[in-house]
């Protein structure tokens, strides 16, 4: 099945990263990329997957829209774009940036994406606008539990009281874009780990396994994504150093992208 638009007559001079190590070293700030979102991705993370696993007209659908980034993505490489969010002032944002773009290849709301009937329903109502029934890939990159409070809201995942409480919220989740995923077909989740008690708590692992034992999917890409200087460490750098070395923890700078093919 071809699930792209690679051309493979000219494979070399393609833009895709086919290694598990992506490092970039700044942030793509062209067209409506603006960095306004404190714990937005850069927008080479799903235009990379956007690349290598859509063709023109493929749904994209993004259950954690935050400030809009895929969406962007999406309208540059001709994507059409389902994208929700709790968080109606960043639906707003988006919306701004959206007033000049042809409203017909995208949908976005609010909603809470923990809920399931809520989920459906919107996802429903977003595919019926492109006269289909499924999308083509869904790109997950939910809050690292706690680590970012995005806001108040007590659905919000940020909000979690426990891990346990968090994983099998994201797992409700995980099954609303799984079961409106055309079969073989992908979904990527974007997630770092927290540092929690001491401890590293590695939340991408436990992500990992929890898709693993709950849902038909092969895994196809553990990716470790960096990118030198982020996160306000710019400048920084010497001091995260040498609180390190003086104390016995290593400075986690990377995110995982995993990627799973529907069976
Ligand atoms: C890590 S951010 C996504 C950032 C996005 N990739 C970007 O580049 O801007 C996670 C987003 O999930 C949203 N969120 C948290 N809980 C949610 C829920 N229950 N349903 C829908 N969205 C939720 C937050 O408001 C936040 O915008």
């Amino acid at each position: 099945m071809k699930f792209n638009d690679i051309d493979f007559n000219k494979w070399k001079e393609e833009d895709i990263n086919v290694d598990s190590l992506w490092i970039y070293n700044e942030r793509e700030k062209s067209g409506k990329h603006k960095n306004h979102y404190h714990g937005n991705f850069i927008p080479q993370i799903p235009k990379q997957l956007i690349k290598r696993f859509t063709k023109k007209g493929d749904i994209v659908f993004e259950p954690f829209m935050g400030s809009g980034t895929t969406l962007f993505e999406c309208e540059n490489l001709e994507r059409k774009y389902i994208g929700f969010d709790i968080n109606s002032e960043i639906i707003e944002y988006v919306n701004k940036n959206m007033e000049d773009s042809d409203s017909s290849k995208y949908f976005i709301t609010e909603n809470d994406s923990t809920n399931g009937n809520q989920s459906a329903e919107n996802l429903n109502f977003g595919l019926g606008k492109f006269g289909k029934q499924k999308f083509q890939l869904a790109i997950l990159h939910p809050p690292y539990w706690d680590i970012i409070k995005f806001s108040n809201n007590e659905k919000d995942l940020s909000n979690a009281k426990t891990l346990e409480e968090f994983l099998s919220l994201m797992k409700t989740s995980i099954q609303i874009s799984y079961d409106f995923l055309e079969k073989e077909r992908y979904f990527a989740i974007v997630i770092g780990d927290a540092y929690k008690n001491k401890e590293i708590l590695p939340l991408s692992f436990y992500m990992l396994h929890l898709v693993k034992k709950n849902f038909d999917v092969l895994l196809k890409g553990i990716i470790i994504k960096n990118i030198e200087g982020n996160r306000g460490k710019i400048g920084a750098n010497n001091i995260w150093k040498y609180r390190a070395m003086k104390s016995d923890y290593y400075i986690f700078k990377h995110e995982y992208i995993l990627v799973f093919k529907k069976q």
